[in-house]
């Protein structure tokens, strides 16, 4: 046999196969249930623009700058043409008002007075970089809406394109006096990647409104004010074993005013306080001054998509710090009782029995049964020394009540350097249960640190891969690509996350989601755009893992190692107790295919059939995009091997999964 050094993605010729040994009855390690997951943060429009159906921006004028998103017109005198009105000329015929006190979760509203001459005024809501909208799907229109003058005003709504079109079109006549939700559904005649919505306001006197919304009828389920179902499906593809939410940063906020407050995001969406994204401001050269957060996507439906899409919740909590990278406010300990009181609240919200407070306000809310909530995040990406402060009054508080949840704690941004270090060894100290490494780094960084885990203590806090994406450039560059190298490095790199199942239990790609017009950060697992979405080669590689991941790692050897590396090849193997596989996971980051000889040691024998599924190219440059989404997608084939030996030709730039049944 020969012999190679480490030689990472450069053209290797075997002369022989090199011959790999697999041990399906030594098993290794269990391979939790929640192995491969999803970490979702409100980065990139990933909520509101994004998942979040909702079609209007600021539809309740609680931004900052109350009318961001929206622009006043007049039709001429003969009602054919329209004219944008500048905010100056607006105010004539429209302002702001604040309820105050009244409604402190939503105080702003807008009155409209119509000019005598009986010209019809409008507004009009540009969406999220423009509204997706499709032919023949139903749109539901609603309004909240004072007729505070007995005025007789009729509402006439209208669908854009880009061009101008209608390509949709309904209208109501709010009649009441005091507050009134008013709803009103009508069909698209055409689709429209970048629509508007126009409200036209038509007859005498004054009126009223508020959350003005639009969502299509078919989301996620068909939840009314639901979720986009094209983003949803493609996590529901991944079959991912935890959803980790709300982020992120987005926790901690960019200072504690801003912090994410679950409490807040619950009930009537009219009452869920609108607040500036923390990545508003965050990315050079990426400013969106009109990112906010509706909360449309709140906790409860994030509990729920969880469990429509099988996947074992992890809510992560602000621990009375902002983000160490903006303000870093802290909480004085003597005020971090409501913070800890939160998360006691949360478990009780998710787990309790219908005659405790917050365990009642779920079923309040439609759902009896509890969430199964086992594991709940203290900090997102914490460092400082106030953090160990914090976190050690919130395990407490946590483990008292409830010592069964697990605690998932913060190593920090870095998977390295001093600071990392000394959160390793201070919360291995602690004994805390679940640590929260982040990995922002190069695709070679991946493949060399692919034995990551081989040493790491056995005995101590399992691991949460909760961060992790290959950098083509570097950390937040706007350059960064989501490419094929990137995804075969994660790969490689995931091989020695599986073969080390007893220690990381837990592994998510980040960030999840990004708008194509609308981003902050590259790369992302999914990108999409107003009426469409794509995997990225990352996703496809998230899901053969995750689908493939067995139930129990078994060793594969090279020459009696672990194979990470050698001759620029990763594998690892599992066994599935459930349908009585054994799985190959083989790895080639070569330039030239690599010819492999399997070895399959034991007492078992297989079917000849063996299922294949493989993700390659030869352009590690290659990208999946809107246009071409599945440039990057996996290939199922079927092979014929016979024996417990057997050879395959492993693709240039490839990795490859195998499943061969017991027989
Ligand atoms: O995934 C993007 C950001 O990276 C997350 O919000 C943060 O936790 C990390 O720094």
């Amino acid at each position: 046999m020969i012999f190679c050094p480490l030689i990472y993605g450069q053209t290797v010729k075997n002369a022989a196969p090199e011959v790999y040994d697999i041990y399906p009855d030594k098993v290794k390690a269990h391979v939790e249930t929640t192995m491969y997951g999803i970490f979702f943060e409100d980065i990139n429009m990933a909520a509101d623009g994004g998942v979040y159906a909702e079609l209007v921006k600021n539809r309740s004028f609680e931004f900052d700058v109350p009318l961001t998103g929206w622009t006043a017109h007049k039709k001429d005198g003969a009602g054919n043409s329209t004219r944008d009105l500048n905010k100056y000329e607006a105010l004539n015929d429209m302002v702001v008002l604040n309820r105050g006190p009244e409604s402190a979760d939503n105080p702003r509203y807008l009155r409209i007075t119509l000019p005598d001459n009986g010209i019809p005024f409008g507004i009009s809501n540009g969406g999220f970089r423009g509204m997706g909208i499709k032919e023949n799907e139903t749109y539901n229109f609603s309004i909240l809406a004072r007729n505070a003058e007995q005025s007789s005003i009729t509402l006439n709504i209208e669908l854009h394109d880009a061009g101008g079109n209608v390509i949709g079109k309904t209208e109501l006549t709010p009649v009441d006096r005091d507050w009134k939700r008013y709803a009103v559904s009508f069909k698209a005649t055409a689709t429209a990647n970048k629509a508007q919505l126009y409200l036209w306001f038509s007859g005498k006197g004054a009126i009223d409104v508020d959350m003005v919304s639009l969502f299509p009828e078919h989301t996620w389920k068909n939840r009314p004010g639901g979720l986009r179902a094209d983003l949803v499906q493609k996590l529901a593809d991944l079959k991912p074993g935890f959803l980790r939410f709300p982020g992120g940063c987005i926790v901690e906020g960019r200072d504690l005013a801003n912090r994410y407050q679950w409490k807040k995001t619950l009930g009537a969406i009219d009452n869920r306080k609108t607040i500036i994204s923390r990545w508003n401001q965050e990315i050079q050269g990426r400013f969106m001054p009109d990112y906010y957060q509706s909360f449309g996507l709140g906790f409860m439906e994030y509990f729920l998509t969880a469990e429509d899409i099988g996947a074992s919740p992890l809510p992560i909590l602000n621990c009375g710090m902002a983000c160490e990278f903006n303000t870093g406010e802290v909480v004085p300990l003597d005020q971090l009782d409501p913070y800890i009181q939160d998360a006691l609240d949360l478990i009780e919200f998710a787990n309790g029995g219908l005659d405790t407070k917050w365990g009642k306000l779920r079923a309040d809310l439609g759902h009896p049964a509890p969430f199964n909530l086992k594991m709940i995040g203290v900090g997102n990406e914490q460092w400082a020394p106030q953090y160990i402060e914090r976190w050690k009054l919130f395990t407490k508080a946590i483990k008292d009540k409830y010592p069964d949840i697990k605690l998932v704690s913060s190593l920090g941004p870095l998977p390295d350097g001093e600071i990392f270090d000394g959160l390793n060894k201070t919360f291995r100290a602690l004994n805390a249960d679940i640590l929260d490494e982040h990995y922002y780094k190069s695709p070679k960084w991946f493949l060399e640190n692919a034995g990551r885990y081989d040493h790491y203590d056995r005995n101590g806090p399992k691991i949460f891969a909760g961060e992790y994406a290959a950098q083509s450039v570097g950390t937040t560059s706007p350059d960064n690509k989501n490419n094929w190298e990137c995804a075969l490095s994660e790969a490689a790199f995931m091989t020695g996350l599986e073969r080390n199942a007893d220690v990381v239990n837990m592994a998510s790609y980040a960030p999840l989601f990004a708008h194509e017009d609308a981003w902050q950060w590259k790369p992302d697992l999914i990108w999409f755009d107003n009426l469409q979405s794509y995997g990225t080669p990352d996703y496809y590689v998230q899901q053969l893992f995750s689908l493939n991941k067995g139930t129990d790692a078994v060793p594969l050897l090279l020459n009696a190692a672990a194979v990470e590396g050698q001759n620029g090849c990763y594998a690892t193997a599992c066994i599935d107790k459930n349908t009585h596989q054994l799985i190959i996971k083989f790895v080639n980051t070569n330039a030239t295919a690599q010819n492999a000889s399997f070895h399959i040691t034991g007492s078992g024998s297989y079917q000849k059939q063996v299922a294949v599924t493989t993700i390659s190219s030869d352009n590690k440059d290659a990208e999946n995009s809107l246009a071409n989404p599945i440039v990057i997608s996996p290939v199922q084939t079927t092979i014929q091997v016979s024996g417990k030996t057997f050879k395959i030709s492993m693709e240039p730039y490839s990795v490859k999964v195998l499943r061969l049944t017991s027989m």
